[in-house]
């Protein structure tokens, strides 16, 4: 580790885990209480030279601090060492978004689902306390590898990175592949912000990767303003689920969720019937259809047996005749029998009855 010393604050550092476009992350050792954590030492000289600058960081840092939260990246402790700001936080064992998304492709849509909920959860929770993320992206979010569970991490850092991620304004630029058309054009954020990075980590995650790429960050930001999102040609998916995608990368703000909690409750609506629809569709439905509000389809919170049950049902087209799947055959088979029987003994009477009284 050249340049880097063994330790910062009291913290002792192990071993290099990730590096990102603001710094450098370690699990680190806290010897004092005697766990893991992970530190982060962005890079560049330190904002804060004067008062103000220093102050600002402060409340940011105190701020983040304060959220507790189960899908929240727990913030211990902060300080500056040879003028480079530094965060020691919890330290989540797992793997990001990011790489999980790289390494084995696109998600179903339960879990996509499953993870939106933890995220909306954490963004309601932070939004709450009047913090907005400012830098929603999948490398942000860390899978616990024993629990599942999704952490949201690196709030407020945007804000105290270096100034190359600045606009003149000192409005705070994200990753532009996350960025929402406002971020893009250095206007100011809002709630709604976070929402279309969510809806973009989304798109990912049932993609396989965000919806505007380029190699200049400009290209990226252009098609985050002007262009649709290009479609994703996967027919099994909920287009409920699509809907939801679509309206929370909706160019305009107004368009979009207008809080967290009414994103969540959208995936908390989403219909009892996870079924898919019988020909291709194109990743985002119809205007009409979004507002007819039709194509409300199966996003599962229900029990595995539930899960399986249905799954069951929906490969069975005699499913749909209301006897629920295969046992529906088999009773109207024996419904069929029935019938015959009945038909073969009422002959069977008629020609005794013929014989005995007309002979
Ligand atoms: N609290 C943490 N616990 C465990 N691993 C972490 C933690 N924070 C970050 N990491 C790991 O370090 C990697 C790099 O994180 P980092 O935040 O530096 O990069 P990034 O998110 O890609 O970019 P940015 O600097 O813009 O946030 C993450 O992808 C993750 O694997
Ligand atoms: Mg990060």
């Amino acid at each position: 580790m050249p340049n880097t010393p063994a330790h910062i604050g009291r913290y002792l550092l192990e071993e290099e885990i990730g590096r990102g476009g603001a710094g450098t992350v370690w699990r680190a050792r806290d010897p004092l209480l005697q766990r893991e954590v992970a530190i982060k030492l962005l890079s560049g000289p330190a904002l804060g030279e004067n008062r103000d600058d220093t102050q600002r960081f402060l409340a940011e840092a105190r701020a983040i601090a304060r959220l507790v939260h189960q899908n929240i990246v727990v913030l211990y402790d902060y300080g500056t060492e040879d003028r480079r700001h530094w965060l020691a936080m919890q330290y989540v064992r797992g793997r990001s978004l990011a790489k999980i998304v790289s390494k084995d492709g696109p998600l179903t849509a339960a879990r996509t689902v499953e993870i939106a909920r933890q995220m909306l959860r954490a963004i309601r929770y932070s939004h709450g306390q009047h913090l907005l993320h400012r830098d929603v992206k999948s490398s942000n979010i860390l899978i616990d590898e024993d629990t599942g569970a999704a952490l949201l991490g690196d709030f407020g850092i945007a804000l105290m990175e270096n100034s190359e991620r600045l606009t003149t304004e000192g409005v705070a630029l994200g990753t532009p592949e996350y960025m929402s058309p406002e971020q893009c054009q250095g206007m100011a954020l809002d709630e709604r912000s976070d929402l279309y990075s969510l809806g973009v980590v989304l798109y990912e995650c049932l993609a396989g990767k965000p919806p505007f790429l380029a190699e200049a960050p400009l290209a990226i930001a252009y098609k985050h303003v002007h262009e649709q999102v290009p479609p994703i040609n996967r027919s099994e998916l909920p287009p409920a689920l699509l809907a939801i995608l679509r309206k929370s990368l909706a160019k305009k703000k107004e368009e979009r969720y207008g809080s967290a909690e009414s994103m969540l409750e959208a995936l908390d609506q989403l219909g009892d019937k996870n079924r898919t629809p019988s020909s291709g569709l194109p990743i985002l439905p119809s205007e009409s259809n979004l507002r007819n509000g039709r194509d409300r389809r199966l996003l599962d919170r229900r029990r595995p047996d539930d899960r399986r049950r249905d799954s069951r049902r929906d490969e069975d087209p005699a499913s749909d005749s209301g006897f629920g799947g295969k046992f529906g055959v088999h009773k109207s088979l024996w419904w069929m029998g029935a019938g015959v029987l009945v038909l073969v003994l009422a002959t069977f009477l008629l020609v005794a009855w013929f014989v005995l009284f007309k002979s």
